[in-house]
């Protein structure tokens, strides 16, 4: 009865059906996809804090409400993905535990700080992007409730992309110091946006079995090489460089080629030693502490509610 339902399961994928909650899955499936949608949500939650430092000292009414907005988006895409886990069995507090404890991965791009508002502009415009990028292709996911969510969440993230390149072109038409403001800001960040893809394709060990499993629909590079070519030209029209002398358009590939990232500053951010990693996870920490009587609160109103049904 097992190979049956294994035999359904790759039929199921190959006709490039989805898989749904209920449905049969190897073991391995069900936990690449805890693992990814697990650090996506945690992503979108970190993601939370860069932008937040910026909130009471946004440069107009204007300008925090935008920000107020995107930042609340985040939060919704992070509970959303979080109930995405949970079709799978993964319980929520757990994974929240997994986080603050440094057994699950989130975003290396959160890690940075945001010294300038101009880094607002900078991350909706490079990071959200990236985003994108990465997750447009993810709506065609083989597993039902995560693909179905990237759908509102893409749509979203298209949003916060715009409002940070309409951010950025607001600054370039202001004071030379404005611009200068907006490059120095890019200098910082175009080299972590490039290693959110992850690692290079033959360094990436779970590249193979996630696209052959429908989880992942291209590989890193890939998708890095996309972002680079739909970026460049969207830096000319801001008037902005980037900071990479290898970058040049390569008439043949009808791509871009561009310089090779230091690899080793994304493993180092990754296992916990980028710029921001023990903040981020301390505010994080404190927050869920903070909220415990919430939950608490929650819960006994739910059981009392039950009692009185
Ligand atoms: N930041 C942190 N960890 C990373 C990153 C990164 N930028 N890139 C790769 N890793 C980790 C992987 O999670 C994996 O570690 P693990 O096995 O302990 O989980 C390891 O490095 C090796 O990488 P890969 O084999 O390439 O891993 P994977 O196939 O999962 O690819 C990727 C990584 C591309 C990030 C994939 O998980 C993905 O597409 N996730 C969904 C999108 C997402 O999470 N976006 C969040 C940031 S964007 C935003 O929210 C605004």
């Amino acid at each position: 009865a097992e190979a049956e339902l294994e035999t359904g399961f790759h039929e199921t994928i190959e006709h490039e059906q989805r898989i749904e909650p209920r449905d049969w899955m190897p073991d391995g499936y069900r936990k690449t996809l805890v693992r990814q949608i697990a650090q996506h949500a945690h992503s979108e939650i970190i993601g939370m804090q860069p932008e937040g430092n910026w909130l009471t000292r946004a440069p107009s009414l204007r300008r925090k409400a935008i920000l107020l907005a995107k930042v609340q988006d985040e939060a919704g895409h992070g509970l959303y993905l979080y109930s995405a886990a949970e079709t799978l069995g993964a319980d929520r507090a757990d994974l929240t535990d997994k986080l603050i404890t440094g057994r699950q991965k989130y975003s290396s791009i959160f890690n940075y700080p945001t010294p300038t508002f101009a880094d607002v502009g900078v991350i909706g415009w490079l990071v959200d992007g990236a985003a994108i990028c990465n997750q447009v292709p993810l709506c065609r996911s083989s597993y039902g409730p995560y693909a179905r969510a990237m759908i509102r969440i893409c749509k979203e993230e298209s949003f916060h992309q715009r409002q940070g390149y309409e951010l950025l072109m607001c600054m370039m038409r202001g004071t030379d110091e404005q611009r200068a403001m907006v490059q120095e800001s890019v200098d910082r960040w175009w080299w972590p946006s490039l290693m959110m893809f992850g690692p290079p394709d033959d360094d990436s060990p779970n590249t193979a079995q996630s696209m052959a499993w429908g989880i992942k629909r291209h590989t890193n590079d890939e998708l890095r090489q996309r972002f680079v070519d739909m970026t460049v030209p969207q830096a000319d029209a801001l008037g902005v460089t980037f900071p990479d002398p290898g970058l040049a358009w390569n008439a043949e590939r009808k791509s871009y080629d561009f310089g090779e990232p230091d690899w080793s500053e994304l493993k180092a951010v990754i296992t916990g030693h980028g710029p921001c990693n023990a903040q981020r996870i301390e505010q994080r920490k404190q927050a869920h502490d903070d909220g415990a009587w919430v939950r608490e609160a929650a819960t006994a109103f739910a059981h009392k509610q039950k009692e009185t049904a």
